[in-house]
């Protein structure tokens, strides 16, 4: 075994290792959130424009997807969507405690004989056939040879002439123009009471509020699940452009782009802000702020600072010599 495979293995082992945390940790996750995804309720608003795509595209080509794979599926809950539409889905992850999960769920709702989940490295893995559909929700970028895992896939998993729908992160951190307003907030006489500051840095360390975290918090937070996953920050960086990158390398059906102010806003105003009051009221205006960031980002100048994005996508059709 080389050293470089010896580091990929000890990576992959603290990667599995942080996802059981995770999944050990949920409960007290949604106790004392900082994260919208972390309440449900929250949760729910916020995703459901991608929610309502994922559905619409598996229905509108219903009768060429039959089966799927679902790279990094954690808890399962895509393949329990997706079984229950008639489509059966392999889940595969790392974390062998989301699989545990996945299985009782799917024992839970009654659709264990349209699904099967695995506990495992999805690159060491062969499918018994191959699939008419790979998805992945925000797992494609815990791999950091995202490029060379990617091709693995789409050739082994995935028939010639299957589809691919995935839904990444597209952009880290927040947009200027966002994290300037957020920073004015939090300095207004009027709403910095109601914006904890102090909290919101500690969780985040948002270098965009001009206060940098501690060093010695910042180390402290290496096997923090709230933090971006071992695999996940080596790909933060090098390999951004997911859209210029599935663009080139495959026919993007559709693409969508997903929150421009309503998750970044949320964090800050939602869950940091100390009032009920605000609290509720912003309850209230997000499914507006959500249809609005949905109608901003048609626009390409936005984006690029779009949160997360969805492509759909299949193989680049040979060209003619
Ligand atoms: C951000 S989570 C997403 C989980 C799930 N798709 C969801 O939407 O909740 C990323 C998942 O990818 C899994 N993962 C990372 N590298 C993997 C690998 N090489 N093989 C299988 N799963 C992997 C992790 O264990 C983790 O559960």
């Amino acid at each position: 075994m080389t050293d470089q495979d010896r580091e990929q293995q000890e990576l992959l082992q603290k990667e599995a290792q942080f996802w059981d945390l995770q999944e050990d940790k949920i409960d007290s996750l949604y106790a004392r959130p900082h994260d919208w995804r972390f309440i449900p309720k929250l949760a729910e608003i916020i995703i459901r424009p991608r929610v309502n795509t994922l559905l619409r595209l598996l229905k509108t080509h219903k009768d060429r997807i039959k089966s799927l794979v679902d790279i990094g599926c954690g808890n399962g809950w895509l393949c329990h969507a997706t079984a229950k539409r008639g489509i059966y889905s392999i889940g595969i992850d790392l974390s062998e405690k989301k699989i545990a999960t996945a299985k009782r769920m799917a024992r839970e709702q009654g659709i264990e004989h349209m699904c099967e989940f695995v506990a495992g490295d999805v690159m060491q893995w062969r499918p018994k056939e191959k699939v008419d559909l790979l998805t992945s929700h925000g797992s494609l970028h815990h791999f950091p040879a995202f490029a060379v895992a990617l091709d693995h896939m789409v050739q082994n998993h995935m028939k010639p002439d299957g589809f691919m729908l995935f839904v990444e992160p597209n952009h880290e951190g927040m947009a200027p123009a966002v994290a300037q307003f957020l920073l004015k907030c939090a300095k207004n006489k009027w709403l910095k009471p109601h914006f904890d500051l102090d909290f919101y840095l500690e969780v985040t360390g948002q270098p965009a509020l001009e206060v940098p975290p501690p060093a010695a918090h910042a180390a402290a937070n290496e096997m923090n699940v709230r933090n971006e996953s071992p695999a996940g920050k080596e790909f933060f960086g090098e390999h951004l452009d997911l859209d210029l990158f599935f663009r080139t390398h495959f026919e993007v059906i559709e693409r969508h782009f997903y929150h421009y102010f309503s998750s970044h806003g949320t964090n800050a105003f939602y869950v940091f802000m100390k009032s009920r009051v605000l609290r509720f009221l912003w309850r209230l205006a997000l499914p507006c702020m959500v249809w609005r960031d949905t109608r901003l980002l048609r626009d390409p100048k936005y984006q690029q600072y779009a949160e997360d994005g969805l492509w759909f996508m299949r193989r680049k059709l040979p060209t003619a010599p």
